[in-house]
């Protein structure tokens, strides 16, 4: 159990930060009731480790079971609402008038909850693009207005014949040029980063906190279990993000 004194900890490095930034991984979003990636896969996606679905290859060869696949997590992500870890974030930005989140997750949480300045590294679940990005990088496609039965597995692009595909970044995949660069220049100037929710087993995220660290960063993690990158942080917040996050910000308030 987190005690009152290291939230206070945690609050006094957070009161003399002047450009505070958070990077996010499926942890924050766990209790909005959608799994983390290294959760079990439920049914009939047990037999299935994501790793070996969300990749490039496993759509060339079998395009209905990856676009199904991310039918199953879209269904999961729709109804998802915003949890108290996500709207502690946005009340955070307001707090300082900036708060640039870099998060791995395509759910949009952090942007249904309020926050303004999100970095998607790992793009978004809700949007589908055309596989060869025929009209520029990303051309996306809305695929309900074409009309298409998303049970039939994935349509082709309008434009140009090619195959659909989820507007995330896939295993083995190079992250979106201009998320990358933002990452970067938030990681640069930042003299503290809160990492939420993340195993840190997936680069280049992973190695931002250490970057950002690099740079003269502080480093606060809040996760239930220890993660690759614990063993780094200034404070660990040994707890679920919706419960942590409220007690940080509520320390933050009484100064
Ligand atoms: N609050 C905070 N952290 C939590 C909570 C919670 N309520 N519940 C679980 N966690 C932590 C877990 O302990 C774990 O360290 O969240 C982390 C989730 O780790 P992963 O499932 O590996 O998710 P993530 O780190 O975001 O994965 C990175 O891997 O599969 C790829 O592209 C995918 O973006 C994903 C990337």
């Amino acid at each position: 159990m987190v005690t009152d004194v290291q939230i206070e900890q945690a609050a006094a490095l957070l009161r003399t930060s002047r450009r505070p930034c958070v990077l996010t991984g499926a942890g924050v979003s766990k209790e909005s009731g959608i799994p983390t990636f290294r959760d079990a896969l439920e049914g009939l996606w047990a037999q299935y480790d994501p790793s070996e679905l969300a990749t490039p290859t496993a759509f060339e060869r079998n395009p209905k079971l990856v676009w199904d696949f991310y039918e199953m997590r879209r269904e999961r992500v729709r109804p998802a609402q915003p949890n108290p870890g996500h709207l502690a974030l946005a009340t955070l930005e307001k707090r300082y008038g900036a708060l640039p989140i870099i998060t791995q997750n395509v759910d949009d949480l952090h942007e249904r909850a309020g926050s303004t300045q999100i970095i998607h590294l790992h793009g978004l679940i809700a949007r589908d693009r055309c596989s060869r990005n025929c009209q520029g990088d990303p051309t996306l496609i809305d695929v309900d207005a074409l009309g298409w039965d998303r049970s039939a597995g994935p349509p082709v692009c309008p434009h140009c014949g090619a195959l659909i595909r989820p507007d995330v970044v896939w295993f083995g995949e190079i992250l979106p040029e201009k998320a990358l660069s933002d990452a970067i220049a938030v990681i640069e100037t930042t003299d503290l980063m809160l990492v939420i929710g993340t195993s840190g087993v997936v680069h280049p995220a992973a190695r931002m906190p250490l970057e950002a660290k690099r740079h003269g960063a502080k480093l606060i993690e809040i996760n239930p279990f220890r993660s690759e990158l614990t063993p780094h942080m200034d404070a660990w917040l040994e707890g679920a993000s919706g419960a942590i996050m409220p007690r940080l910000l509520a320390a933050l308030e009484q100064a």
